[in-house]
C-alpha cells in the first residue's frame, strides 16, 4: 500500500498570492479525484506534490520519506500529466520517451526499449511512434502524456485535467486506461468534470480557495443529500427573490426553460424532490458559507 500525507501545507506565491492554506489530507492507492473551480489551487497543490515547488510551510510524506526534504524519492516513484505541457520539442514519440526514460534513471538498453514498446501499445500509439508529438491531435498527446507518466512503473500518478479538450470518445478511452493503471498504485486526477470523478474516483475532495472543502467517499457524500435537493423552473425575473428566500446551490437552462435547484432540509412549497448527484454535492459544498 502507497500513501501519501499531506500536512499543514501552506503555498505562498512571490506576488503574495496563497494558493494553497494549511491544508492537510492523505491519500492510499487507488483514484483520488480532486474537484474545484477556476483558480481553486489545485494545480498549485499537485506541482507542490511533484516537487516542482516548494512549499512555503508544512509537509509532504510519500511512503514515508519527506518529499520537500528529499524529492528524488518521489521524483524516482512518480509520473506525472501536467496541465500544460508547454510545447513539445521536434523528436518522435519514441524518441521523446526514450529521453524521459533516461531522465527517469532507466539506466538498462534493453528494459527501456521494452518498456517504452509496451507502453505505446498500452496507450495506442504504437503504429504513430515514429511521429512527432506536436503534430499529434489532442488526444493523441493526452495518451502519449500518460506513456512518459507511465515509464518506470511509478507508484504514483498525478494527473492535472487529464481529459480537458478530448472528445467523448477519446476521454471515455483515457478514462478506461486511468482506471486500469489505478489498482495498485495512488493516482490523484483533478479536474472540472464532476461525472468523471463519481466514475473513477474511489475517494475525493472538493478543493476552493486553497482549501479543502469536503472529503469522502463520492457515494456517501452523495446519500448524504438525499431528501434535501429539490427544483423548480422558474422564469428569470423571479431569480433575485429565490435567491433571497432559498439556498440555490445550481440554475441551469434545461430546454431553454430556466430551472432552479435548492438545498432544503424539508420540501420547500411547489418545489420537486431531486434525485442528488455528485454534482449537487459540489454545488452544494462550493455555496456553503466557511
Ligand atoms: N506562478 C504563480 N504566481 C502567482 N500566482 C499564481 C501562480 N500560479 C498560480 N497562481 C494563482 O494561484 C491560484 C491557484 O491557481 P491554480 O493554477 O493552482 O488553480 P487551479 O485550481 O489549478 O485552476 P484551474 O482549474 O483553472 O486549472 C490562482 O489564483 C492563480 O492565479
Ligand atoms: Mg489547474
Amino acid at each position: 500500500m502507497n500513501t501519501l500525507t499531506i500536512n499543514h501545507l501552506s503555498l505562498i506565491y512571490q506576488n503574495g498570492h496563497q494558493a494553497v492554506k494549511d491544508l492537510s489530507l492523505e491519500i492510499s492507492n487507488g483514484m483520488f479525484g480532486l474537484l474545484g473551480p477556476n483558480g481553486a489551487g489545485k494545480s498549485s497543490l499537485m506541482k507542490t506534490i511533484v516537487g516542482l515547488q516548494k512549499p512555503t510551510s508544512g509537509n509532504i510524506i510519500f511512503n514515508g520519506t519527506d518529499v520537500v526534504k528529499d524529492p528524488d524519492h518521489i521524483k524516482r516513484n512518480l509520473g506525472f500529466l501536467p496541465q500544460d505541457f508547454g510545447v513539445y520539442p521536434k523528436v518522435s514519440a519514441y524518441d521523446l520517451l526514450e529521453h524521459i526514460a533516461v531522465l527517469k534513471g532507466i539506466t538498462n538498453r534493453t528494459e527501456r526499449k521494452n518498456q517504452i514498446l509496451s507502453l505505446l501499445e498500452k496507450v495506442n500509439l504504437a503504429e504513430f511512434r515514429k511521429k512527432e508529438v506536436h503534430t499529434f491531435s489532442g488526444g493523441m498527446k493526452q495518451r502519449f502524456g500518460v506513456a512518459q507518466a507511465l515509464l518506470g512503473n511509478p507508484k504514483i500518478i498525478i494527473v492535472d485535467e487529464p481529459t480537458a479538450g478530448l472528445d467523448p470518445e477519446e476521454r471515455n478511452r483515457f478514462n478506461a486506461l486511468l482506471n486500469e493503471i489505478s489498482q495498485d498504485v495512488i493516482v490523484i486526477l483533478s479536474t472540472h468534470l464532476v461525472e468523471d470523478v463519481r466514475n473513477l474516483c474511489s475517494e475525493m475532495a472538493v478543493m476552493n480557495k486553497g482549501q479543502i472543502l469536503r472529503k469522502g467517499k463520492p457515494a456517501v457524500l452523495i446519500s448524504e443529500l438525499e431528501n434535501r435537493i429539490w427544483s423548480k423552473p422558474i422564469s428569470k425575473d423571479e431569480l433575485e427573490s429565490y435567491y433571497s428566500s432559498h439556498e440555490i446551490i445550481s440554475r441551469q437552462l434545461i430546454e431553454r426553460e430556466l430551472h432552479i435547484t435548492v438545498f432544503s432540509e424539508e420540501k420547500p412549497e411547489h418545489f420537486d424532490p431531486v434525485k442528488p448527484l455528485l454534482e449537487h454535492v459540489y454545488f452544494h459544498t462550493l455555496t456553503q458559507k466557511p
